[in-house]
Order: C-alpha cells, then structure tokens, then sequence
C-alpha cells in the first residue's frame, strides 16, 4: 500500500489530517524544523502519539562530513521511533548511505535532481528516494518524468528502494507521481489541503441539507 506522508512539523496540521486520512508518518528538513523553530526531539516526542506510537519519522542529518554524517545518523537511527535517516545524495551522502545500509540503518537519500543521481543512491543501499519534483521543473526540467524514469529504472534493475517524490506545489504533479507507480509520497500541507477539498463540494453537501429540510424538516435519514 502507498505510504502517504506529510512534508511538515506543524503538530497541529499533522493530527488534523492524520484524524481522516491514513498517513504513514511525516518527513522533515532542517528548513521546515527551522522554520516551525522546533528541534527534532520535540517534534518527535510531540508527534508520535498523533499516529498511536505507530508512525515513521523521516528525519534529516546536519552533518556534513562522511565521519560526521555516519555519527549523527547513528544517533538518529538510535531515538525510541520508528525513523528513517535523510540524507542528502552527495559523493559523500551516498558514502555515509553504503556504510550505513551495511549497518542496517535505513535511510532515505534526499535531495535528488536527476535519474541518474538517484538510481546510483540506491545502488549505494538507500531505502527511500526522495526526487524534488517541483524543484526540478523550476529548473525548466521536467520533475514527473524524473520519477517516473527513476521508477521504472528500479523495476527494470530490480532494485527494492521505495521512491517517495518530495517538493510538490500542485496536485497534478502528485497525481502523475502516483500514475508513475511509487510507493510513496510526501506532500506540503496546502498541497494535501487542495487533494482534500474542492470549492464546490460545501455547496453542494448544504443544498442536500436544503432540500432535506424543505420536506422532512429535522428527521435524520433513518426516520424518515
Ligand atoms: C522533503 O523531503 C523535501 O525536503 C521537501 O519536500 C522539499 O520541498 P520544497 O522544494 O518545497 O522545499
């Protein structure tokens, strides 16, 4: 089953959409930590009751060099939850992936721009792929085919990494993902707010309601 994921560390947005949609967990990076100014144990201490102790967190190393990187997914890896380490799919990231998937730490390689870059961190060991998809076509490039390259490359090298495509601003991008086959998706607040709801869906519940009342003033539908 695709595993669905909030791009967020807002508590509050994460429990809204948890309540009615069967999300996986949340992924993060140190932008959306800094911005939400929340560190990663709180968050974490935090979030996991929302999904009853049973979610996947992935979380994002700082370090940024290949000792530094193993050391501080090591830490990561070692938090009371089920977590996924990030890590950026440098020369050095995928070093620190190879070492780490010997380990057994399960990582996901972020950051991924191109099909090539990606297909290499998974041969490195990585668990999850994240491809930018809204990032790649800010660069005029075409994010959607990205992923669906990479996902069908993995197929066809029968590699078990899960693509879970990040940075989306619009639902078609996440629909064609999804078209693509992937196992996984990340997706901003206000991108899961416009797949949830639709302008004319209120409009339409409250002329039903209308039309109730006009005949069956305050009856419920069974005593009617
Ligand atoms: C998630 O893993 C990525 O870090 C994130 O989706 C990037 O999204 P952005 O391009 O909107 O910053």
């Amino acid at each position: 089953m695709l595993e669905l994921y909030l791009d967020s560390a807002d508590v509050e947005q994460v429990a809204r959409f948890q309540s009615c949609l069967p999300l996986r967990g949340i992924t993060t990076n140190p932008s959306i930590l800094a911005k939400a100014g929340i560190g990663v144990g709180q968050l974490l201490a935090e979030i996991n009751p929302v999904f009853g102790e049973k979610g996947r967190f992935h979380v994002q190393v700082v370090s940024q060099t290949l000792f530094a990187i193993i050391e501080e997914a090591r830490q990561i890896a070692a938090l009371p939850y089920d977590v996924v380490v990030k890590i950026p799919a440098t020369e050095t990231g995928l070093a620190a992936i190879k070492q780490l998937h010997g380990e057994g730490i399960a990582t996901l390689a972020t950051t991924i721009y191109s099909v090539q870059q990606g297909f290499l961190a998974a041969l490195a060991g990585a668990d999850y792929l994240a491809p930018y998809v809204n990032r790649i076509d800010a660069f005029g490039h075409d994010g959607v085919a990205v992923v669906a390259e990479l996902q069908q490359l993995l197929q066809k090298q029968q590699l078990s990494c899960c693509v879970l495509p990040a940075s989306f601003k619009n639902t078609r991008q996440v629909l064609d993902v999804l078209q693509a086959g992937v196992g996984a998706v990340t997706l901003p607040i206000e991108v899961m707010e416009q797949m949830l709801n639709h302008t004319a869906v209120p409009v339409a519940v409250e002329q039903f309601h209308k039309d109730w009342q006009q005949v069956f003033d305050n009856k419920l539908a069974f005593e009617s």
